[in-house]
């Protein structure tokens, strides 16, 4: 099929590989022409593992393109992915959906006949029929005949899994507009067509389920979903609070409770907590929706979820600080880990870079490794110290914060580490390393949520 991706950042262009590898031809649309440039080139501007090898095929092949002409969809096919940003607002917690509604003003004018408009962003609930109501307008000031259908297929891929979560969704959502029956039908048709490959499945991945259903429940899984996964992480950090307080091991609590099925394992790693461009923005944006709704009882429980999760950052600057005897000013601080999680190099509302930060603020000599998020970091933060190696970064530091769990960080050898630092202080904020390992090796070791020494 032919299809268009509209917004091209780290969910649309791994969606515009993801379905020229699936089959189909692509033409994915970009304002930002250097992000343009690069991916036709066949080449991720952002770190995702995997992501390259699809585009360099789709690319090299002829069924992937990118373009900075907001009317190219119009030539080409009646799909159209809406994969644009929805940022929080500034100086609310609203998500800002600006950017959909000037998609919709630059390509509704341009269709003519029946197009579909498949909405990918995370959106507040009510965002899709609002902009219905958008392109019906445009279409009537326009005196156009187009037939355009708004429809919501969530996405829920996952940073540094972008590539398996798109060729092969766990589930496939889709939130349809009130419709006749054979309508519904004929949409549902074309969704189908076009995930034709994971709703088959393969030897190695079972068939994704399909569900259909009304444009809120599209809207509101997707912001559910994102709201879950942070009040599990908030939840065993606050367990892990307690565990402080009480001498007991997170870590290993965690283990145990996620043996229950009920529970499952995932998200229960206690530690500095989420951060990145949705789980946070996410539930902020939800509490401002659910609020505008009257439905303030949620509000609370969300806004819970939000400080527990900010508090770990303020946790781990008291822990470094304590460590100095009260004041971390002039002391040299290694922080390893500047993305938001392993195999990204996305720094957005990252918590290991907030405490980079915040130790620098303080008065401490703060030194960052990262293995792929430097430049993006430095662009953050270019007051911080940058360092190319992680032997590099710890020369001379008095203490090391491991604040993203990478590979390089947890294999780590320690007894190599400890001859470079002055001070074998290390605070494992992401509860990875072997703490026996590192303590064997003369470090003093401290996690979070264990008092494991
Ligand atoms: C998330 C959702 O998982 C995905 O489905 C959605 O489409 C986009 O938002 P992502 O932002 O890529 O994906 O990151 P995710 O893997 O969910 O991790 C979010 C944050 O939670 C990271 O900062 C991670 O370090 C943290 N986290 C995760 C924990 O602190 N503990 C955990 O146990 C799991």
């Amino acid at each position: 099929m032919e299809l268009n991706v509209i917004g091209t950042g780290y969910l649309g262009a791994a969606h515009a590989a993801g379905m020229a590898s699936l089959g189909h031809d692509v033409t994915g649309v970009d304002t930002d022409r250097g992000r343009v440039g690069t991916l036709n080139a066949g080449r991720a501007f952002f770190h995702e593992p995997g992501l390259d090898e699809l585009l360099r095929e789709g690319t090299a092949t002829g069924v992937l393109r990118f373009s900075t002409d907001p009317a190219a969809p119009a030539g080409h096919g009646n799909v159209h992915f809406l994969a644009v940003g929805t940022p929080q607002e500034r100086g609310s917690y609203r998500a800002d959906t600006g950017s959909l509604d000037a998609v919709v003003d630059a390509l509704v004018p341009h269709l003519s006949g029946a197009h579909l408009l498949v909405g990918k962003s995370t959106v507040p609930v009510g965002t899709a029929q609002r902009l219905q109501h958008r392109v019906d307008r445009i279409l009537r000031e326009t005196g156009s005949s187009a037939r355009v259908t708004v429809c919501w297929c969530p996405e829920f891929l996952r940073e540094g899994h972008a590539v398996e979560d798109t060729l092969h969704p766990d589930r496939i959502v889709l939130g349809l507009p009130e419709l006749p029956e054979d309508a519904a039908a004929e949409v549902e048709a074309v969704i189908r067509e076009i995930y034709a490959r994971p709703l088959a499945g393969d030897a190695t991945h079972r068939p994704a389920p399909l569900l259909v259903t009304d444009l809120a429940t599209a809207e509101l899984v997707k912001v559910s979903a994102n709201a879950f996964l942070a009040m599990k992480v908030s939840y065993i950090n606050a367990v892990g609070e307690v565990c402080e307080a009480a001498g007991a091991d997170v870590a290993v609590l965690a283990r145990a409770i996620g043996m229950d099925g009920r529970i499952g394992p995932e998200f229960l790693r206690a530690g500095l907590g989420y951060g990145g461009g949705c789980l946070p923005k996410d539930i902020r944006a939800f509490m401002a929706r659910a609020g505008e709704l009257g439905a303030d009882e949620v509000l609370t429980m969300l806004r819970e979820v939000d400080t527990v999760n900010l508090r770990r950052r303020e946790k781990m600057m008291a822990l470094v600080r304590d460590s100095f005897g009260g004041a971390v000013s002039g002391h040299r601080v290694t922080v390893l880990g500047a993305a938001f999680k392993p195999d990204s190099d996305d720094v957005r509302d990252s918590p290991a870079l907030q405490v980079a930060g915040a130790l620098n603020l303080a008065g401490a000599q703060v030194t960052v490794y990262d293995p792929v998020a430097v430049d993006n970091a430095r662009r953050l933060f270019p007051t911080l110290r940058y360092a190319s190696s992680l032997e590099a970064a710890l020369v001379g530091a008095e203490a090391v914060v491991v604040a993203t769990e990478w590979k390089e960080f947890r294999d780590a050898d320690p007894a190599v580490a400890r001859e470079l630092v002055s001070r074998p202080v290390i605070f494992d904020g992401r509860n990875c390393l072997p703490s026996g390992s590192w303590t064997d090796a003369g470090w003093v070791y401290r996690g979070m949520g264990r008092c494991v020494s």
